[in-house]
């Protein structure tokens, strides 16, 4: 059962529990996952040697934070606007809204989801030119211990 089923379906206030619930520990884990980066010594920035793709990465791991920041926070809007919390976990037995393309934050949901995806696979290919062509041991830094 996923989000593509269609609202009427009764089995689709599962597939939203079990969504909300995972959407909301992603947003409790990059909140704190932020908030470690800026708390703990972080590693000098590495080099690529191209002053572009030196900024590209900069600007990929700012938008990986801020876009998951947005996807969570349109998520909750968007529930909040359809008033899932009592639908999904309060068990208030009103129906679901026919659907959530009236509800503008699911747009947005929409839009930043496939915008997630893209910068998401910028991001492994990112790793994978320092790892393969690189050379530069990059994945180690990553690991706990001396950095
Ligand atoms: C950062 C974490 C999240 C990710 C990666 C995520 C991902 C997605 C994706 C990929 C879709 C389908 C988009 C599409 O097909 O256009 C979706 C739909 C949805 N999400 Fe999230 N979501 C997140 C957090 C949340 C949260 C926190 C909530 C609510 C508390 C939420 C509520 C919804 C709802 C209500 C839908 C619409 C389902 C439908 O149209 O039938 N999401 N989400």
């Amino acid at each position: 059962m996923h989000l593509k089923t269609p609202n009427i379906d009764p089995e689709k206030i599962n597939a939203l529990r079990g969504h909300m619930i995972a959407g909301g520990l992603i947003l409790i884990l990059t909140l704190l996952r932020i908030f470690v980066r800026f708390k703990t010594a972080s590693p000098n920035p590495v080099t690529t040697s191209n002053a572009f793709l030196d900024k590209v990465a900069a600007l990929v791991h700012l938008l990986l934070n801020l876009l998951v920041l947005v996807m969570a926070g349109s998520g909750i809007a968007l529930a909040l606007g359809a008033e899932l919390p009592d639908i999904v976990f309060g068990g208030s037995g009103q129906p679901l809204p026919m659907n959530f393309q009236d509800f503008p934050a699911r747009a947005v949901h929409g839009i930043v989801s496939k915008l997630l995806i893209a910068l998401i696979l910028l991001h492994i290919a990112g790793a994978i030119y320092h790892q393969v062509i690189l050379k530069d041991k990059l994945m180690k830094r990553m690991w706990f211990g001396k950095r």
